[in-house]
């Protein structure tokens, strides 16, 4: 059986349709067919500034979510990255093999610092790709399903991960990004140039899972299309449009081509009514599974116990292995 890895940040409370149309659907899905390790990357969360009682309670939020979004933590590791003290380890030996100049590349980095300002960006927030190499390489992950911004955090696995086997000696498994097309990018409501993410969407352009599903409604009803009528998939003349038709497809499992001829000769209203309405029924129960999760704390943990268990036995074998071959001397 072929590896998967991925992770998500547990600081944005929520997660948006972004994260679970780019991310986490795939994660679900692969879990039948591949060994998966999803992790909820509080590691990377600090690399910004956390208030822990909040870090702690959006890291069982995010776990709760992806129980309700369908990730079955008998199938997967479902675990914290912070539990595996591997994740960091290795992260050092990959830093010193990343070349700096390699690392300032990296253009979320440079959108994050340039936010921030320099004064205000950490060294971690620099090396958080780097970390990122570590998580998906101590699993051998031969694929690593995630929405197109993180193709290049891939590449830079990639890179690092042969850079590592040619020196070494064969040491890591080469994965390949696993990105749906479709998905790839969903944009926002409002804005549909730009993706859907926390940090730049408006509110009326962000889909929040566990928003009341009234309020969701009511944005996918005011989503912004565009001065045509015609209701047809055009990601470039049609962006919003496209976009709403991308959701329908993916939410309702219904090819494109379907739904632009069922749509023939509609308005645009028709189209977000429905949709308003899939949407709704898609994010009702996703919020009450996730309120079932958030109310037995216990249970959360036990299966973050239990996947960070399954976790380590891989990610030990993977460091123990890496530190003979760089020439660290034996512990034991
Ligand atoms: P994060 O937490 O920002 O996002 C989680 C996942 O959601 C995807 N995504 C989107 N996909 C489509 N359209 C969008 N508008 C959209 N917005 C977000 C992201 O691509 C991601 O797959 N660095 C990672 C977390 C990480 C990780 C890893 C991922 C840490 N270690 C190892 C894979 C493997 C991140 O910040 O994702």
């Amino acid at each position: 059986r072929l590896r998967v890895l991925s992770g998500i940040q547990p600081t944005a409370g929520s997660f948006h349709l972004g994260n679970y149309l780019g991310a986490v659907r795939q994660w679900v899905a692969l879990q039948e067919s591949h060994d998966a390790f999803y992790m909820v990357v509080d590691l990377h969360a600090i690399t910004v500034p956390q208030d822990p009682a909040e870090l702690r309670a959006n890291t069982r939020l995010a776990t709760a979510q992806l129980l309700a979004a369908g990730v079955d933590p008998d199938r997967s590791a479902l675990f914290v990255q912070s539990h595996v003290a591997e994740h960091a380890q290795l992260a050092w030996v990959m830093n010193c093999l990343t070349g700096f100049g390699e690392a300032s590349r990296m253009t979320q980095f440079k959108d994050k610092s340039a936010r921030q300002g320099a004064d205000r960006t950490t060294v971690g927030l620099f090396t958080y790709p780097v970390l990122q190499v570590a998580d998906i390489l101590l699993y051998q992950a031969h694929q690593v399903p995630v929405g197109e911004d993180q193709r290049q955090h891939i590449e830079l696995t990639r890179d690092i991960g042969e850079r590592f086997n040619t020196r070494f000696g064969d040491t890591f498994t080469i994965p390949e990004p696993y990105i749906l097309k479709e998905t790839a990018k969903i944009y926002d409501l409002q804005d549909p140039t730009i993706k859907m993410s926390k940090s730049a969407s408006s509110p009326k352009g962000l889909i929040n899972l566990l928003d009341d599903p009234k309020a969701t409604a009511k944005k996918v009803k005011s989503a912004v299309t565009d001065t045509d009528t015609v209701i047809r998939y055009d990601p470039v003349e049609k962006a919003g449009v496209s976009n709403l038709l991308t959701i329908m497809s993916v939410l309702t499992e219904t090819p494109i081509a379907d739904l632009e001829k069922s749509y023939e000769g509609k308005m645009y209203g028709a189209l977000k009514t429905d949709l308003a309405e899939v949407m709704v029924d898609f994010v009702t129960p996703f919020r009450t599974r996730t309120q079932e999760y958030l109310d037995d704390p216990e249970t959360l943990d036990k299966i973050l116990a239990k996947g960070a268990e399954k976790a380590r036995v891989v990610a030990a074998e993977t460091l123990a292995q890496t530190y003979e071959r760089i020439g660290f001397l034996s512990a034991r």
